[in-house]
C-alpha cells in the first residue's frame, strides 16, 4: 500500500540541535516518517529520550550496536530512507562526508548510501568561512547534496555573520519541496500491472507461471520518475517495491481486475503483468488428499477474466492511453497486431518470448511498437531501458494531445 515519505534526520553536534525535537514533530505533522540518528556530540543538545519521544522510534546512535546491526544496520538505516537530512550539519560531518571517512554511525550511513541528501550547515562564522569548510560545501554540492541555509544572523557565540541554521519552518519547506513531484507527467495518473498472476488448486497449492515483475515494475518506476502519480498493481514478485509508487500486491487474476478497476479512472494505463489465463474451477476448501487408490485428481480449468481487455473497452471510465504487451514465441508481429486489435488497446509492445531469448524472468528484452499507425523495431536493451524508453514515448504522445 501507499507509503509515507521516509526522512534519515542525522542530527551532529551544534547547538542548534536543541530543536530538532521540533523539527521531527513538524516533519511528522506534513505526514513524513522521521527516523534518527544521533552523534556523539549531539547527544550534549539533545536527549535521545525527546527525539525518541517525538519520533516515535527508536534513535540510532552507535555503529557497533550489535541489536541495531540485527535489527538494522548502518547500511538498511539509510536505504530504508527517501531523504537523508543532515541537521545542524558541523564543520567536521560536512568535512568527513566531503572525504569520505566513516569512523561513527553518522558517517558511515552517509558513505553508504545513494539516498539524495540535504544538509542544513551550522557553525561559527569564521568556520563557516574557513577555505576548508567552503571546499568541502562545494565538493559535496557538486555530488548532488542539497544545502538548505546557512543563514546570517547572531550567533550562540556571541558573533555576527553567516552559520545560524535555517528556520524548523523553512527547513520543513525545504523538505516538501524535495518531494514535489516534477517532470512532463506531473497530474497525470498511471496504473501499471506486473508479476505472474498466482491461481489457487487449495490452500496450499496454485498454478503460476515463470514472469519476474521486472518489466512491470522498472515501468512504474520510470514513469513515477516523470511525475505520474503511479498505481502498480502486481501479483507476487521478489522485486522491490519502486520508489514513490504506490503498490497494490494481489494473487489471482480476478484480484488483478479488482484492483484494477479501483484504480480507475486513470490518464495511462501499461498491463505488464502475465496474467494466468486459466484457473482452477473449484478451488478446494481444504488441500487435496492421496485417496490410496492411485487416482489423480481432475483438475478443470476455466478462462480468467482478460484484465486489458477489460480496461480497453471499459463504457465509462477507460484510460486516455492504453498499453499491452504481447507474449509471442512465433509470428510475433502477426499475433501482436491480431491482438492490438482483438483486445482494443491503443498500444501494444510486443516481445519475443521463446526460451532461447530468455526474456522471460531475464534482465533484457527486444520490442516491436505497435500503434495504430506505426510500428517500431527497438534494438534489444534491458528492461529498465525499454520503461524508459516507454515512459519518454508516453510523456512527447500525452504532450502532442
Ligand atoms: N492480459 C491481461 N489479462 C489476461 C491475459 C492477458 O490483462 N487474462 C494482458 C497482458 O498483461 C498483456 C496482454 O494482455 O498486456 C497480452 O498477454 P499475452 O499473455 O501475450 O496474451 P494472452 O491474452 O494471454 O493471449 P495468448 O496466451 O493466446 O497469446
Amino acid at each position: 500500500m501507499y507509503q509515507k515519505k521516509r526522512i534519515l534526520l542525522v542530527v551532529t553536534g551544534g547547538i542548534a540541535a536543541y530543536k530538532t525535537p521540533e523539527l521531527v514533530r513538524r516533519l511528522r505533522e506534513r505526514s513524513f516518517d522521521v527516523r534518527c540518528i544521533l552523534t556523539k556530540a549531539a547527544r550534549e543538545f539533545v536527549t535521545p529520550l525527546a527525539l525518541s519521544a517525538v519520533s516515535n522510534d527508536k534513535v540510532y546512535e552507535n555503529l557497533f550496536d550489535l541489536d541495531d546491526e540485527s535489527e538494522m544496520g548502518h547500511i538498511q538505516l539509510s536505504r530504508s530512507a527517501d531523504l537523508i537530512l543532515v541537521a545542524p550539519a558541523t564543520a567536521d560531518i560536512m568535512a568527513k562526508a566531503a572525504n569520505g571517512l566513516a569512523n561513527d554511525l553518522a558517517s558511515t550511513t552517509l558513505l553508504a548510501t545513494d539516498t539524495p541528501v540535504m544538509m542544513a550547515p551550522a557553525m561559527n562564522v569564521r568556520m563557516w568561512d574557513h577555505p576548508a569548510t567552503q571546499q568541502n560545501v562545494k565538493t559535496l554540492i557538486d555530488r548532488g547534496v542539497t544545502m538548505v541555509g546557512p543563514l546570517e544572523g547572531d550567533m550562540a557565540c556571541g558573533e555576527y555573520g553567516m552559520g545560524r541554521m535555517t528556520d524548523v519552518s523553512e527547513l520543513v519547506e525545504a523538505v516538501c519541496a524535495h518531494f514535489k513531484p516534477t517532470g512532463p507527467l506531473v497530474g497525470k495518473k498511471a496504473l501499471v500491472t506486473s508479476g505472474p498472476t498466482h491461481e489457487p488448486i487449495d490452500p496450499v497449492r496454485y498454478i503460476a507461471n515463470r514472469s519476474s515483475g521486472k518489466q512491470g515494475h522498472a515501468i512504474a518506476a520510470e514513469l513515477a520518475k516523470l511525475g505520474a502519480e503511479v498505481t502498480l498493481v502486481t501479483g507476487p514478485t521478489r522485486q522491490p517495491d519502486p520508489k514513490g509508487v504506490r503498490v497494490v500486491a494481489i494473487e489471482s487474476a480476478r484480484d488483478m481486475l479488482a484492483a484494477c478497476e479501483a484504480a480507475l479512472p486513470c490518464d495511462i494505463a501499461v498491463f505488464a503483468a502475465a496474467v494466468a489465463d486459466w484457473r482452477v474451477d473449484m478451488e478446494a476448501d481444504q488441500k487435496l488428499k492421496k485417496d490410496g487408490s492411485g487416482k489423480i485428481p481432475d483438475l478443470q480449468l476455466t478462462e480468467n477474466p482478460d484484465i486489458l481487455a477489460t480496461i480497453s473497452q471499459h463504457k465509462s471510465q477507460r484510460p486516455g492511453l492504453v498499453i499491452g504487451f504481447a507474449a509471442e514465441t512465433e509470428h510475433v508481429i502477426d499475433h501482436a497486431t491480431q491482438k492490438r486489435a482483438r483486445k482494443q488497446c491503443d498500444w501494444i509492445l510486443a516481445n519475443d518470448v521463446s526460451p532461447t531469448t530468455g526474456t522471460f524472468g531475464g534482465d533484457d528484452n527486444t520490442i516491436h511498437l505497435i500503434t495504430p499507425d506505426h510500428y517500431e523495431d527497438w534494438p534489444k536493451s534491458s528492461k529498465i531501458e525499454v520503461a524508459q524508453r516507454l515512459a519518454a514515448k508516453i510523456a512527447d504522445h500525452l504532450k502532442e494531445d
